[in-house]
């Protein structure tokens, strides 16, 4: 056993904990970063849930299935013959595997270029002493290391549905989901929340025949109702089937697939066959090997680590951040949690602005937002302005072929400040960040309105959208 002694120990390097532990070297401190992923070959494969087996493999594979899509039906409208036209999903999942590895690689050499101290292995605290914590790492060797602060940032696992553990090869998780060898011919996923959609989107795309069933009434609770149900009119017309209201019964895993009971909305039972079932049914923070208890580290009832709004834990010094507290489960979130922790601890004022983190759901047509919905605005009472623009009347989308979709804008009514910007539509992940930038400065919707956008472009209908909040759009 050596002892070594850090001023800040990371224990978990995902996109909260690598990113807490380059800027905390960043302002001067020895730190130490402790992760346990392990690639198939035995070595680290730093980034986490996202950089393995959630938004960048997820990403990799909905890029090569748009372009198999693209090829065998967007093409022909613009003159392109394609013959012969196929699908090798080894060389995708190939492609995905190697997209992954970059990311990986590229955190490796982050952490040397920043002089961060890598442990591969699981870190659990030991105790705490007058130096700090003690943090045991197990890996191929097992050693002990000493942080005067610890970030815990140990992310979540997918939620298993009772009664049907996952065998990632007939009911997947995420984890199944990203590495399924030959397109099912059917394919069930319990769940139409952002993992449902995406990967559903995925298998759909390459030819799969895609149920969705999910438990509540309502598609996309969170997402502002017009705009969702603009995206569940497109994802009807692709021929994703989408069965909301549903309760889930026995799911029973086979020789030839999967079986699953439940009944629908009307209360008829009903039973589905598949080849593959994957369960996105939510993640739960994780904490598993950490060993809380030897220092008495509090948890909720969830199993997330207690913080307040500036993550701190319930010890002094330790410091919790990611997916494994309370707050929406982004890899943004995470990542700028990371930041204002280190920035804390360096006794400077990191702050994360819950009210302006964007969501993105990368499915075709994209869904994006940030701020407050029109229902959340309606329950709250608060009086608001609302603009919509469709891209039907956007001469950027018409030149793309994705007319799909709009941009609506909530504004104050009296102030005219920007409360909430929500679209669906062709690339509208890049087109949200002017609304985060836009809220995050306060701006009112004329701001944006008066400024000027390049023409042909997707954010000339961001433009017309607050154009649209008081009733003058140009082009519709
Ligand atoms: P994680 O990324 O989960 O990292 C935690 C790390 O800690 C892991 O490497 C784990 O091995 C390690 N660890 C855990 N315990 C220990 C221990 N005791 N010792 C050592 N190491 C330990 N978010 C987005 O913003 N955009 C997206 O497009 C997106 N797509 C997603 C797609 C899928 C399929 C999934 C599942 C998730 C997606 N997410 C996305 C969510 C995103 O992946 C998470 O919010 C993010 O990874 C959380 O980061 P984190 O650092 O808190 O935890
Ligand atoms: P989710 O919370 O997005 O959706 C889960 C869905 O399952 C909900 O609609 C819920 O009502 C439904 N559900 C729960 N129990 C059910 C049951 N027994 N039967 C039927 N339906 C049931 O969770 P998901 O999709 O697993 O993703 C987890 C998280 O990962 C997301 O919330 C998000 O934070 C993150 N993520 C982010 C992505 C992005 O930013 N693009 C992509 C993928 C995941």
């Amino acid at each position: 056993m050596s002892d070594k002694q850090f001023d800040v120990v990371v224990i978990g390097g995902g996109p909260g904990g690598y990113i807490a532990a380059i800027r905390a070297a960043q302002l001067g401190f020895n730190v130490a970063c402790i992760d346990e992923w392990t690639n198939s070959k035995g070595g680290p494969a730093l980034g986490g849930t996202c950089t393995n087996i959630g938004c960048i493999p997820s990403k990799a594979l909905l890029q090569s299935s748009e372009h198999y899509e693209h090829a065998g039906h967007a093409f022909a409208d613009h003159g392109i013959k394609v013959e012969g036209l196929g699908i090798d999903v080894a060389k995708m999942l190939a492609r995905k595997d190697n997209v992954v590895k970059q990311n990986n690689d590229g955190i490796v050499y982050l952490f040397k270029k920043n002089k961060v101290a890598f442990f591969h292995g699981r870190g659990s605290f030991v105790k705490a002493s007058e130096a700090g914590y003690e943090i045991k790492v197990a890996g191929a060797s097992e050693e002990s290391i000493t942080g005067k602060h610890v970030i815990v940032a140990t992310g979540s696992n997918a939620r298993p549905l009772p009664g049907a553990p996952f065998d990632e090869e007939n009911i997947l998780s995420n984890d199944g989901a990203l590495r399924i060898g030959a397109v099912p011919k059917k394919l069930a996923l319990i769940g139409s929340g952002v993992i449902g959609l995406e990967m559903g989107s995925v298998w759909r795309r390459l030819g799969a025949e895609v149920t969705v069933l999910e438990a509540l009434p309502t598609f996309l609770g969170a997402v502002d109702e017009q705009i969702a149900k603009e995206a569940k009119k497109a994802f009807d017309k692709q021929g994703l089937k989408i069965h909301l209201g549903v309760n889930v019964g026995e799911v029973k895993s086979g020789k030839n697939g999967v079986s699953v009971a439940y009944t629908d909305a009307k209360g008829e039972a009903q039973k589905l066959d598949v080849d593959k079932l994957i369960v996105s049914i939510g993640r739960i923070p994780n904490t598993i090997g950490l060993n809380p208890e030897s220092v008495g580290l509090k948890l909720d009832e969830r199993g997330a680590i207690v913080v307040d709004d500036e993550c701190r834990t319930s010890l002094p010094n330790v410091w919790a951040i990611g997916d494994v507290v309370r707050g929406p489960m982004l890899a943004h979130k995470a990542e700028e949690e990371g930041v204002a922790v280190a920035e804390r601890i360096a006794g400077q004022h990191g702050h994360v602005n819950f009210n302006t983190i964007p969501w993105v759901i990368y499915t075709s047509p994209e869904i994006a937002w940030v701020g407050q919905t029109e229902q959340q605005l309606k329950a709250s009472g608060r009086a608001y302005k609302a603009g919509t623009f469709p891209f039907l009347a956007n001469g950027r989308a018409r030149a793309l072929g994705d007319t799909t979709g709009m941009v609506k804008f909530l504004a104050d009514a009296a102030t005219d400040e920007i409360l909430g910007v929500h679209m669906v539509g062709p690339m509208v992940s890049e087109l949200i960040s002017e609304a985060v930038v836009a809220m995050e400065f306060k701006a009112s919707a004329e701001d944006i309105a008066r400024i000027c956008h390049a023409h042909p472009s997707l954010s000339e209908a961001t433009k017309e959208a607050a154009l649209a909040v008081d009733k003058r759009t140009l082009n519709f």
